[in-house]
């Protein structure tokens, strides 16, 4: 009788572990990250991309890098609302400079979703005036007279040189080394029950269950890669606000934008495309009432209703996205560039 029962717990155990650790594979973190077939990664081509990111003589007036708006030190974005400051001249762009932790693993980029890749990504903050205003014309000869580059080039991509090409192919190598690291919540997905606390597990089942997050904030990156209008505005939009509707007039882009990740998301504040929020709450609260607007919003998303969460409940959900921090990666910002 005794050893049957000692049988029976054992199975009992076996049962309540496999149910913890069910379903927690989806969260766990890629061991590897997508390369295309032309572009794998080398270190040749990270360390020239890595050069490449933080060069300000990227930019028309040697003023910008990509990192002046997507810094290591600043969750990789800039934390201003919109990058105004410090665009080229102080121009005003009108969107959030998002984190490019992770952009690696999106299947589209920008808030729109404008292009995909991040080869065809990386050339546009060059170019665009309100970003470092470089004309490619003149950023090939540029580059080109530098020697350290060419070098650098003919080793990362010895049948290629140094073209446009090359140019948006090392920095995107150099991105897709920019990925999260491991998070309290990752070692609680791998078993770890005491790696997270308790109210921190309660936000998890909440952010799952009662308050829908994982409509569109699902998966490892927090993100399933969709478009989509949460209510932020009300009434016609006007130019940028009408969001994937820019790239093609669909009634299912109006207003539309990307959900973003939320890893690392307590280092990238403010939140939203336009960078109107500031906290954490805040964008809960926004994203668990039906978005800031109720009415009067064409298109918006069937998911995005009214949860009707408490306050402790929102408080949850945050202290469980601030799980999903990892520890700063451990990138060297160059000191020295080529000559
Ligand atoms: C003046 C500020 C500024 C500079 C400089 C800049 N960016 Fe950005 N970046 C932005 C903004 C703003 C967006 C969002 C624009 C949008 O979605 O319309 C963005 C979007 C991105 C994205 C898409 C991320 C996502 O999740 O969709 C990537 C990747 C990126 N930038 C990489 C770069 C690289 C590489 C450089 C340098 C070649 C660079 N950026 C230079 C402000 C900047
Ligand atoms: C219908 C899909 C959808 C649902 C459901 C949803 N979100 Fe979002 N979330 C988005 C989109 C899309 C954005 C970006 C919207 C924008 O800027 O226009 C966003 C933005 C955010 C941001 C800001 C991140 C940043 O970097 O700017 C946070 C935080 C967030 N959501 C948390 C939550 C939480 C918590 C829940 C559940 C209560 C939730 N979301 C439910 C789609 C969704």
């Amino acid at each position: 009788m005794l050893r049957k029962l000692q049988l029976l717990m054992l199975l009992l155990s076996f049962v309540s572990l496999e149910a913890q650790s069910d379903g927690m594979e989806k969260w766990l973190l890629p061991t590897s990250v997508p390369q295309p077939k032309d572009n794998k990664l080398t270190q040749e081509r990270v360390e020239l991309g890595r050069l490449l990111y933080f060069d300000t003589r990227l930019s028309r007036g040697n003023q910008l890098s990509c990192a002046s708006c997507h810094h290591p030190e600043r969750g990789w974005t800039d934390l201003i609302p919109t990058s105004k400051a410090v665009g080229f001249d102080g121009r005003v762009g009108p969107r959030n400079s998002p984190t490019i932790l992770n952009a690696a693993y999106q299947k589209h980029q920008f808030w729109d979703g404008r292009v995909k890749s991040l080869e065809q990504q990386a050339l546009g903050p060059i170019t665009a005036d309100v970003e470092m205003n470089m004309p490619l014309e003149l950023l090939i000869p540029k580059l080109k007279k530098i020697k350290g580059y060419v070098k650098l080039f003919k080793k990362a991509y010895p049948d290629e040189g140094l073209t446009q090409k090359t140019v948006a192919k090392a920095i995107a190598s150099f991105e897709r080394t920019v990925v999260s690291t491991e998070s309290p919540f990752d070692r609680y997905a791998k078993g770890d029950a005491s790696a997270i606390s308790q109210e921190a597990k309660e936000g998890f089942e909440l952010f799952k269950g009662k308050a829908h997050c994982t409509e569109c904030h699902d998966g490892f990156n927090f993100s399933d890669g969709s478009f989509q209008n949460i209510g932020l505005h009300d009434g016609e939009l006007q130019g940028k606000e009408l969001g994937r509707y820019n790239v093609k007039n669909r009634a299912a882009w109006y207003g539309v934008f990307k959900t973003p990740t939320l890893r690392d998301v307590t280092k990238s504040y403010p939140y939203f495309h336009d960078g109107s929020v500031k906290t954490l709450k805040e964008a809960t609260v926004i994203c668990s009432q039906g978005g800031r607007f109720e009415h009067n919003v064409r298109n918006k998303s069937d998911v995005m209703v009214d949860r009707h969460l408490n306050e402790a409940e929102v408080e949850k959900i945050v202290t469980f996205m601030k799980t999903l921090t990892g520890p700063d990666l451990q990138i060297k910002i160059p000191t020295k560039f080529p000559q």
